[in-house]
């Protein structure tokens, strides 16, 4: 017999959750204005509203905590982290923030003025509202097959290098100074980037002279795709692709949360020291010191463990198949996902799943609600809501996509909680025609108004 897969690793630590009734829910989720980021953690029994900072670390993580050096200056910590850094993604600067959207924080400021444009790949919220914070504007350069869940291509993260070029050609250049290439690509549906595309977007880059930064938070799940799906690099390691993505970049911002599994931290990694003298005055001011920025020096001892284990084979295959275990679950029943499955989760299709909802009723943000009471599993929306309105015309935004996303912790949930989340979402399915009215804003923030949302029945 064909032995099947099994986790790379075994369980040392355990935290009860518990499962409440549909009536508690009912009136939780009113309570918190159908907002599921208003809901008190132990009201919910699986969460996967995110995947950041919500894995479990590993022995040795936590024995790397034990080891930190809090020196204000010059830790061994800070040398830690670099050497990692170092070796795995090949930037030779880099400055420690306290999350990703801290990262994007020091290198906009450092970089992007009043009326740019920044290419990229769907950029993810944070990233597209610190641009659009600085009155300025990210275009989309995703290609087209992304935006149909049905299309099977395995690089649906790909920048669409025609609708780059034009961005490049009608625009003046220096009013384009940088290009985001976002791995893997959240918004889209955790779809990764292509080496090839890399390549190219590297090359158009330099014909301009502009310099791309990659958007890194799932790195290393883009880097097991290249090694799956890509040809020639199906007898590299992980750290080999990895070395090669970065290569086509000048720097990267990270949310180390994600593939670096811890709970906190993020970085800047950059190439060129004129670049980080300026972006180290950014981080001083709004971070901290450069050889902490805003993390503690066990968080960067964990950090650095982190991203060795993030980037094993065996741990990434344990992932992304758990996550395709869920997805071919509801796949098989016919439930709309982003098809190929993300590498960090299933997006479901709520304009598929809930076609006689109008999208002015926030299609995405109902059946999220819907699968909370049904089973007490906390999914996001990653559609109208996060959209913000238009800065300009202050009309709401209705992206192509309205997706639900399913975001897996790592190391986090066990099968048999994948199998409770496709059986909790079959059920919603199955009564989804009696879903007959979605939901309205009361309150919104300007920015970013996801967060803290109101919203009531329509
Ligand atoms: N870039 C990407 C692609 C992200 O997915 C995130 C965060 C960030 C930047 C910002 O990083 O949270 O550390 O400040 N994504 C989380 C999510 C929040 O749920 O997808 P951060």
């Amino acid at each position: 017999m064909k032995l099947p897969k099994a986790e790379s690793y075994k369980i040392k630590m355990v935290e009860a959750i518990r499962l409440s009734t549909m009536d508690e829910r009912v009136t939780w989720i009113k309570k918190a204005n159908y907002n599921l980021f208003n809901l008190k953690s132990d009201h919910v029994f699986i969460d996967l509203l995110t995947d950041s900072g919500t894995g479990a670390m590993s022995d040795k993580q936590w024995s790397e905590m034990m080891l930190g050096d809090e020196s204000y200056a010059g830790a061994s910590s800070y040398y830690k982290l670099k050497n990692a850094i170092q070796d795995i993604t090949g930037f030779e600067y880099f400055l420690p923030t306290h999350q990703g959207r801290a990262a994007e924080n020091v290198l906009f400021s450092t970089l992007i003025k009043k009326g740019d444009i920044i290419p990229g790949n769907s950029h993810f919220d944070t990233t597209k509202a610190h641009i659009e914070h600085r009155k300025s504007y990210a275009v989309d350069c995703t290609i087209n097959e992304a935006f149909d869940t049905e299309v099977n291509h395995p690089f649906k993260g790909n920048i669409d290098i025609v609708k780059l070029e034009k961005v490049l050609t009608e625009n003046p250049v220096e009013k384009i100074p940088l290009i985001i290439v976002t791995i893997t690509c959240n918004s889209s549906g955790g779809q990764p980037v292509s080496m090839q595309n890399m390549k190219k977007v590297s090359k158009v880059a330099k014909k301009y002279g502009i310099p791309v930064y990659y958007d890194s938070a799932r790195f290393a799940e883009n880097a097991y795709f290249i090694k799956k799906r890509e040809k020639g690099y199906s007898d590299k390691s992980i750290r080999e692709i990895v070395k090669e993505m970065f290569s086509y970049a000048d720097g990267m911002t990270m949310s180390s949360k994600k593939d670096a599994i811890v709970n906190m931290g993020g970085f800047l990694g950059l190439r060129q020291k004129e670049i980080f003298d300026r972006a180290s005055v950014f981080n001083i001011l709004y971070e901290g010191f450069n050889t902490y920025g805003g993390m503690s020096g066990r968080d960067m001892n964990a950090l650095a463990q982190g991203l060795y284990e993030g980037t094993e084979f065996s741990y990434l295959e344990t992932r992304i198949n758990q996550v395709a275990f869920l997805g071919q679950m509801l796949k098989d029943k016919g439930i709309p996902v982003q098809f190929p499955f993300g590498g960090h989760a299933i997006f479901v299709d709520a304009k598929k799943f809930l076609p006689h909802l109008p999208k002015e009723e926030f299609v995405a943000q109902t059946l999220a609600v819907e699968l909370y009471i049904e089973g007490g599993v906390r999914a996001v929306e990653i559609g109208s809501i996060m959209a913000d309105r238009d800065p300009d015309s202050g009309l709401n935004r209705y992206p192509d996509l309205e997706l639900m996303r399913l975001a897996i912790p790592r190391r986090t949930y066990t099968n048999d909680h994948m199998k409770y989340i496709a059986a909790a979402i079959i059920n919603v399915f199955e009564r989804r025609d009696k879903i007959t009215k979605g939901l309205k804003i009361v309150k919104e923030a300007p920015i970013l108004r996801h967060f803290t949302v109101e919203l009531d029945r329509a």
